[in-house]
């Protein structure tokens, strides 16, 4: 059992839970991910690290609630239990310096981008960072993004704060005016696909980290298998960093539907039996 030792509520469906897990904290890395069962009857699903703290023995995690298990996780408070956590999981970010890099974060992939950004500085990159959400009520950790000391670019869909637009249209600004050596993105998967097609011209290096539907998260299910360089790559133990240039996008969305009726139905029964309690 996982102690929660904090719960924040960053917008109307994101939250950040942090919990109590020592030997997880010691062993992490930015970029690796851990899966989550909240109790005995829930699924496992997982979460990228989003920061941890040796001293305190905490995780730190922030989580869009978008079916059971998620508004499972959003519904804790302090002191509550999560039953399981395995991890760390999937490979960290490298350490090297590599020069000049644009880390692009689109919805809940804003925090997933704040480990990635905060390991290239402290490697002693050139980072910027663009960061982007439907409207201004829904965009998180700017603040904690800027606290890196990062030049930071917002867009959103509506035009309510930053620049009006998405992601890509400050990605293809900042290109057009300066050579980088890396671009590294994280988000909704179409989000990550128009950011690999808007680099391929300035032949750059872009990196992203996949949300593939994942089961055991040890490749043994093949739940989260994406299609790679033309061969077969599991996202658990492969990734769930990739060269962008080298993924079947395609392929990627139309797995991820894979189980919507379900999922549907699902939360239409968590809804109701909420309903029934209250
Ligand atoms: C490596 C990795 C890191 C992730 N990090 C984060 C994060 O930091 N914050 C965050 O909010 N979300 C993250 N996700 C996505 C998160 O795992 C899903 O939103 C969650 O599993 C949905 O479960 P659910 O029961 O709430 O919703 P469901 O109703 O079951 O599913 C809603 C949608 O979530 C996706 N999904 C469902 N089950 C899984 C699963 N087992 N694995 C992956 N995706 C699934 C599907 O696209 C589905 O349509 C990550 C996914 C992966 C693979
Ligand atoms: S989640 Fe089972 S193989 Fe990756």
């Amino acid at each position: 059992m996982y102690n929660v030792t904090k719960k924040e509520q960053l917008n109307p469906d994101i939250c950040l839970v942090e919990f109590e897990a020592p030997d997880i904290a010691k062993a992490a890395r930015a970029g690796q991910f851990i899966i989550l069962r909240i109790d005995e009857k829930g699924e496992r699903f997982p979460l990228t690290i989003y920061d941890y703290d040796v001293k305190k023995g905490t995780v730190c995690v922030v989580c869009q609630a978008v079916g059971v298990s998620t508004k499972k996780l959003c519904a804790l408070n302090k002191n509550d239990f999560i039953l399981d956590v395995a991890g760390p999981l999937g490979h960290a970010v490298s350490t090297e310096k590599i020069g000049n890099i644009i880390c692009i974060g689109g919805g809940v992939g804003t925090a997933e981008a704040y480990p990635i950004t905060k390991a290239y500085k402290e490697s002693g990159n050139e980072v910027k960072v663009i960061i982007g959400a439907r409207n201004k009520s829904l965009l998180i950790c700017e603040k904690e993004l800027k606290s890196l000391g990062v030049e930071l670019y917002v867009a959103t869909d509506d035009g309510s704060y930053g620049r009006k637009g998405f992601v890509t249209d400050v990605l293809k600004e900042l290109l057009s005016k300066q050579k980088y050596d890396l671009i590294y993105a994280i988000g909704p998967i179409v989000m990550m696909k128009a950011v690999s097609q808007a680099a391929k011209p300035y032949n750059i290096k872009t990196l992203v980290s996949l949300n593939s539907i994942m089961i055991d998260g040890t490749g043994m299910c093949g739940g989260c298998r994406i299609k790679y360089n033309n061969e077969s790559k599991f996202t658990c133990v492969d990734g769930p960093e990739f060269d962008a240039s080298l993924i079947d996008f395609d392929e990627l969305i139309k797995r991820q539907g894979r189980f919507s009726d379900k999922e549907k139905l699902a939360l239409h029964e968590y809804e109701c039996r909420l309903g029934f309690k209250h």
